[in-house]
């Protein structure tokens, strides 16, 4: 019988961390613009005894992802897909930004609907920048970080503790929500506790 399918587009950091925690028992199907990018963190997972299936994806592409989702639904019961294909302002121009980061997480949830296993479950891996006005850049980083409460960043796999929350049963009243994890730099520059950006 096959397995079922979790399919993780993007192979970055969070991508990978993602897979790990919810690839056990299941054929992961990674996804990403980069092949290199895409074949090492195929090659890891691999190496630690997962089962991984290999795409090349567009997400700002409709037809790149209808051809995953073709992938996805030929290797068995497609029970979860996560996107955290992204760029940020300082890795590409505005308009691509957009395209991928918005038009590509849209495209997503569209294409995957036709074979989404029935209690699947789909989550964006985004920026807290959705919450802000103008991008911060450099420097302000590092003062939001020192002015939030965790006064830290996250490493990977704590963001794929919460996703493993958000793609499990337990979450199954949680849907069409946002949930914000930024150690509270946020709530900091609501509470005044370091300059707004722009
Ligand atoms: N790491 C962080 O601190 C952090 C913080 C906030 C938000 N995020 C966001 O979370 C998401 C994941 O973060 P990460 O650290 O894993 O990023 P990452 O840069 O390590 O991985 C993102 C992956 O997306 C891929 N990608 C880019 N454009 C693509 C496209 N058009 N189609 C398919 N794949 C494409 C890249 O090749 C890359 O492998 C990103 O959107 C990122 O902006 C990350």
């Amino acid at each position: 019988m096959a397995k079922d399918v979790v399919v993780v587009i993007g192979a970055g950091g969070i991508g990978v961390a993602i897979a790990r925690r919810q690839g056990f028992g299941k054929t992961i199907l990674l996804a990403d613009f980069n092949e290199k990018t895409l074949q090492a963190a195929a090659e890891d997972l691999m190496g630690e005894s997962y089962t991984v299936s290999t795409h090349h994806v567009d997400v700002s592409s409709r037809e790149s992802v209808r051809s995953l989702v073709d992938a996805a639904a030929a290797l068995g019961a497609v029970v979860q897909v996560v996107n955290t294909a992204g760029l940020s302002p300082n890795m590409a121009p505005p308009e691509r930004v957009l395209a991928v980061d918005v038009y590509g997480s849209a495209v997503v949830f569209e294409e995957f609907e036709r074979v989404i296993a029935p209690g699947g479950a789909g989550l964006i891996i985004s920026s807290m920048a959705g919450h802000m006005l103008p991008a911060p850049i450099g420097d302000v980083y590092r003062t939001m970080i020192a002015a939030s409460p965790a006064n830290r960043m996250a490493p990977p796999e704590e963001i794929a503790i919460a996703a493993s929350y958000l793609l499990g049963p337990d979450a199954g009243f949680v849907t069409g929500s946002d949930l914000l994890i930024d150690g509270g730099v946020i709530a900091a520059m609501r509470a005044g506790k370091l300059p707004a950006p722009g």
